[in-house]
């Protein structure tokens, strides 16, 4: 099978959707954000505060070309990897690409807790919702540049999976 690479911005479900439906195709699952901490033996808020966000998208290219390697696998990438486009290029070429959208409401309601996502805690002066919009709005035509879009506002993870599982019979990606 060719990877199915999930995109989107954080609080979107990549992870949780991505590892149900890695379990229900029964293959490997990779969320590129804990590669990146267990390769480099360090959570990525250390990584950010120690080594600053270009040394982090470094070690992300560098995962991104391990996964974008191999087969068989749903990959969760971070918010922030559709920034690179070496990233999509490597990641496309393994496979499908499907983006998870959320509204500004539900991102903000996932992504509350502050000291986990450096580039939101960062951006946010006081006003989560207003870094939530403006980094939204920066990135909207790199993530509009899927094979397939969901939007996970008002479902759960596995009518995400359903959904994205619908996609891949209807391309043949998979057969089950
Ligand atoms: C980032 C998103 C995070 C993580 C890093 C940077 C971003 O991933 O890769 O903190 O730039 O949007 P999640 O989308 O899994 O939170």
């Amino acid at each position: 099978m060719k990877n199915v690479v999930l995109i989107g911005f954080m609080g979107t479900g990549k992870t949780s959707s991505g590892r149900m439906l890695a379990q229900k195709l029964g293959c490997a699952f990779i969320d590129l954000d804990q590669k990146i901490e267990r390769d480099n033996g360090r959570r990525i808020p250390e990584i950010f505060a120690s080594e600053g966000e270009a040394a982090f998208r470094a070690l992300e290219h560098q995962a991104v070309l391990e996964v974008a390697g191999r087969r068989n696998a749903v990959v969760s990438t971070g918010g922030g990897t559709v920034k690179d486009p070496a990233n999509m290029a490597a990641l496309r070429q393994s496979g499908v690409i499907v983006c998870l959208r959320a509204s500004v409401e539900t991102i903000l309601e996932r992504t509350q807790k502050k000291g986990d996502r450096p580039v939101l805690d960062k951006a946010d002066a006081g006003d989560r919702r207003a870094a939530i919009e403006s980094l939204l709005k920066a990135r909207a035509s790199l993530y509009d540049d899927a094979d397939f879009v969901v939007d996970t506002s008002n479902l759960s993870p596995m009518q995400v999976v359903e959904k994205i599982m619908r996609y891949l019979r209807s391309r043949g990606v998979i057969h089950a």
